[in-house]
């Protein structure tokens, strides 16, 4: 029987893409990512796609004739990059990779709130280019995170675990705003008070990080409405999506001390990071690090893998989306 043909949009770590090798006619794509011409051609030569964030699957993209594509297996969480709606008037199986990233992403949350509330950027900053001028009594004061209110909006596998480990590293108070509030059981694991609206959630954090999905539903959810809301000395933390942030109103609001402190690891239009944002002091930038572990990596790979998997066996597809 001959194998199914499949594109990997961009190259794998290792394990997973060999994996991958043993079992399929695959196809690996080294060179930059593929543009929407690229992929509209892909749509007819492969049975599957394995994409990642940076491959944007439009409905124009779903509508190239004689698409022979049937199951595009994500390399990733997220899914807004690709439309769902496009992809199941076609037929295609839509697949994510959530769980495996789950710890790795919070992590990164968690080291954004460090990073912000201690300074770490500017005082690195400071040191490298020779303008540390010795210990002082009040150089580079920060802010301590023991007993302040973390702030999460939506409270999802990633959301909890920056909980767990906000609680239980740094002694911080939780809170959430969701749509749905949380079963009970799970709201006492992390000791997490439900705020029925964003707005409240927005006045009373002084940590307000962002745990919901990209799309359309939460595009520019913070914005300069809502960062008036927040405290002065508050500290706002995207490892979500960069859409959620109006950027231009979060590079006002840090320049202004409307907050305190930005920690962003995503961004409205990457790799482009807001020019605004690039020369303040308050605003960490990490460069869309959530899941960058080897072993997230590689577990990213082998979770879409299973899918792929699944779905050429006839069998149900665990992390099906479409
Ligand atoms: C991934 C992410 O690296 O999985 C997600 O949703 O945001 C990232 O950590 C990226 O999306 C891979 O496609």
């Amino acid at each position: 029987m001959t194998k199914p043909k499949i594109l990997i949009t961009r190259p794998w770590p290792a394990g997973a893409q060999a994996y991958m090798q043993s079992r399929y006619d695959v196809t690996v794509n080294d060179a930059a990512p593929l543009t929407p011409a690229q992929l509209a051609e892909a749509m007819t030569q492969y049975d599957a796609l394995c994409p990642t964030v940076t491959d944007k699957l439009t409905p124009e993209v779903f509508a190239t004739p004689n698409t022979r594509v049937r199951m595009i297996g994500n390399f990733g969480a997220g899914y807004e990059h690709i439309n769902i709606d496009a992809a199941k008037s076609a037929g295609i199986v839509v697949s994510n990779t959530p769980d495996v990233l789950t710890e790795a992403t919070a992590d990164i949350a968690l080291m954004l709130m460090l990073m912000t509330s201690r300074r770490a950027s500017e005082a690195e900053r400071q040191l490298r280019s020779g303008g540390w001028k010795g210990w002082g009594t009040t150089a580079l004061m920060g802010q301590s995170l023991q007993g302040k209110t973390l702030g999460l909006v939506g409270f999802g596998r990633i959301a909890q675990a920056t909980a767990h480990k906000a609680r239980t590293a740094l002694g911080m108070e939780i809170a959430y705003y969701s749509r749905r509030q949380a079963a009970p059981d799970i709201e006492a694991a992390h000791g997490a008070r439900y705020v029925a609206s964003l707005d409240e959630l927005a006045a009373q954090a002084d940590v307000l990080s962002l745990h919901t999905p990209g799309g359309p539903e939460t595009h520019h959810m913070v914005n300069h409405r809502l960062l008036s809301l927040m405290k002065r000395s508050a500290i706002l933390i995207n490892t979500a999506r960069g859409s959620v942030v109006k950027e231009d109103d979060l590079a006002e609001a840090l320049a202004a001390g409307t907050i305190w402190a930005a920690g962003l690891d995503v961004y409205e239009r990457e790799p482009i990071v807001h020019d605004a944002l690039l020369p303040l002091d308050n605003a960490v930038l990490l460069p869309h690090l959530g899941s960058a572990t080897v072993e997230t990596r590689e577990a990213m790979g082998m979770r879409a893998a299973r899918n792929v998997d699944q779905f050429f066996a006839g069998e149900a597809v665990g992390d099906r989306v479409a």
